[in-house]
């Protein structure tokens, strides 16, 4: 949720940090600050409410050039949005500032016990985390790691935490420690970095060190020292991150979210490259994971939003081309509502960033347990891919906008792989896939039609639904999450069916209902279905698959496999959420109150 960025080493700091915080403002961003210092002397810190251009603004103003800096875009949950509320927290002593992800959950007890008379700028966890580690150097006269660590050993054991801080003491030394919230060391010869991303300091450098739950690190200009929850020196190699720099650009693009709706053909490509031979058999899968799944008698998907709705499709492959039963859970529920498991479960995790805190409960939980879990994942090395027994990479490159799109058709297509190396059917994917990729390519290059629909279809709109069928239903949820997620338009996804049951009476004169049709089975109850709303004064969009397609309706879908029919059934409705948000005048790219990693519970 919050991103955070620390870089030292650098002759001016100020452009990495900023930069940096850039890149990582789809976490969340109600606003931002930063703290830096020179070894030659002098320091600044500046925080700002909203944007990250509104803190830069204010930054540039500065002339000190820093040789060292933390910076912080806040994502708030103790405390409102305020200057006050932003990251760094300075101790009242003004000696530490420390930028934090996550929540500390025993904070009042901890300000209550350690921090009595302390003055008190903020209402946030971090001040009070900031204000111990001065009274501890203070008081019991520790270096600032140790009193770091005195912190840190007070927190509550469920409190999840990446924290960044430094010491005026020392102007070029960043400390930092981490749990259950990621947090990177970034290495190279001009110059150290931290960062909660990779993407945020790939300007510095594509090697990094992966830090491990309960590690605290001092990161000098040409020196990294780690120790582990035990307080022992450790090494631990760097990895080379193969990024692009130019993948978390936007191009010529105007929002991300475009870019990234127009990767699917290539994702789906590089996701065939990668998963099959020349000769069509999946590889990459090792049968570590595949012999695991045949012991199960029950596939439990586990995920949240979109990633969820990814698994309701996902179920189908497991189902039919696999032949496993196989049941979708929302994580947060399951987190604390545990269903009935059967005798050998095996769990299947699907997330982009690979760090949501609802996912990564179930995860611990379920590792108590003792069941196996495979994680499918965009961001490898992430904490769900580490934990588990078994990783995928679903390879749709870094997505940047909030709203989850070639991430939800990666993943979709790493569950198809999947289930068709665990089943035996008839059946070319590879070649199949090849197909969506053309397809996918040939829909987003329609995008006039999309533009068109939303402007007149959405304009002036409040509230619409999608509605669907089978499989169909299954993109309904994820097409009405599009919408209302950054057009801020209540949209509701439904199972057709069920629209008679109760919520038919929403449909008023001219209420949006857009229709997905590319399930032959239940295509006439649908057209049924769509036939009753307009009825009722519905204006009616539909989108139908080629064979199934009459006139009148709205896009016509081209036909590939129809299981594989979601893949296509998902763009148009990506990209009228798309243009209905730019006809609002709202950012595509950065829907409020929401952040794209949800790191806290
Ligand atoms: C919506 C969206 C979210 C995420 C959800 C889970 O567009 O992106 O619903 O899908 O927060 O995140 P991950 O997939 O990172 O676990």
């Amino acid at each position: 949720m919050c991103g955070i960025v620390g870089v030292t080493g650098v002759n001016n700091v100020l452009p990495y940090l900023l930069k940096g915080l850039e890149k990582l403002e789809y976490r969340g961003y109600d606003s931002a600050g930063v703290y830096v210092s020179s070894d030659k002397g002098g320091d600044y810190l500046v925080k700002e409410k909203g944007r990250v251009s509104a803190l830069e603004a204010k930054a540039k103003k500065e002339t000190l050039i820093g040789t060292a800096g933390i910076a912080h875009t806040r994502w708030a949950t103790h405390g409102n949005v305020s200057v006050a509320n932003a990251h760094p927290q300075m101790s009242a002593d003004g000696r530490f500032y420390l930028v934090h992800n996550g929540v500390i959950e025993n904070y009042l007890e901890l300000k209550k016990q350690y921090l009595e008379g302390v003055h008190f700028e903020s209402e946030t966890d971090t001040e009070v985390a900031v204000q111990l580690v001065a009274k501890f150097a203070k008081d019991d006269n520790l270096s600032g790691i140790d009193a770091f660590r005195k912190m840190i050993s007070l927190l509550d054991g469920n409190s999840a935490y990446g924290f960044l801080m430094m010491d005026r003491r020392e102007p070029d030394v960043l400390l930092t420690a981490k749990k259950k919230s990621p947090l990177l060391i970034g290495v190279s010869d001009h110059g150290n970095a931290v960062t909660s991303d990779a993407a945020a300091m790939l300007d510095l450098t594509q090697d990094f060190i992966e830090l491990v739950d309960g590690d605290v690190a001092l990161v000098k200009p040409h020196e990294v020292e780690i120790f582990d929850e035990s307080g022992q020196k450790v090494e631990r190699k760097p990895f080379h991150l193969d990024i692009d720099p130019a993948d978390t650009d936007k191009g010529t693009y105007p929002y991300y979210m475009l870019k990234e709706v127009d990767e699917q053909a290539v994702v789906a490509r590089n996701l065939s490259a990668h998963y099959f031979d020349e000769e069509g058999n999946v590889q990459g899968i090792g049968c570590g994971i595949t012999d695991s799944i045949k012991e199960a008698d029950r596939l439990y998907i586990v995920a949240a939003g979109t990633s969820y709705h990814a698994g309701l499709v996902g179920k189908r492959y497991f189902e039919q081309w696999a032949g496993i039963p196989t049941e979708v859970h929302i994580a947060s529920e399951f987190a604390y509502d545990q269903p009935m498991l059967s005798k050998k479960p095996f769990f299947i995790f699907l997330s982009q960033s690979g760090e949501t805190a609802d996912s990564r409960e179930v995860l611990d939980n379920i590792k108590r347990q003792g069941f196996p879990a495979l994680t499918i994942a965009n961001v490898m090395n992430s904490t769900l891919t580490r934990e588990a027994d078994f990783a995928l990479p679903v390879l749709a490159g870094p997505e940047i906008a909030v709203a989850s799109t070639k991430a939800y058709t990666a993943q979709i297509i790493v569950q198809a792989i999947l289930a068709y190396a665990l089943g035996d059917v008839d059946l070319d994917l590879k070649a199949e896939l090849a197909k969506v990729a053309v397809e996918i390519s040939a829909i987003t290059d329609d995008k006039d039609c999309f533009k068109k629909i939303a402007d007149e279809d959405l304009k002036g709109q409040k509230s619409a639904f999608y509605i669907g069928r089978g499989l169909d239903a299954a993109v309904a949820l994820e097409a009405a999450l599009k919408l209302k997620e950054i057009s801020y338009i209540q949209t509701e996804g439904f199972a057709a069916g069920e629209l008679k049951h109760g919520t038919i009476s929403l449909i008023e004169d001219g209420t949006p209902v857009f229709a997905l049709l590319t399930q032959a089975k239940t295509a006439g109850l649908l057209r049924g279905e769509v036939a009753q709303v307009a009825a009722r004064g519905a204006n009616t969009i539909v989108i139908s698959s080629k064979s199934l397609a009459k006139e009148g309706d709205a896009y016509v879908l081209p036909e590939v496999n129809e299981l594989l029919m979601p893949l296509l059934a998902v763009i148009p409705a990506q990209l009228i959420a798309y243009y209905a948000t730019l006809a609002r005048g709202l950012d595509v790219d950065r829907p409020r109150n929401l952040a794209k990693s949800v790191t806290v519970q």
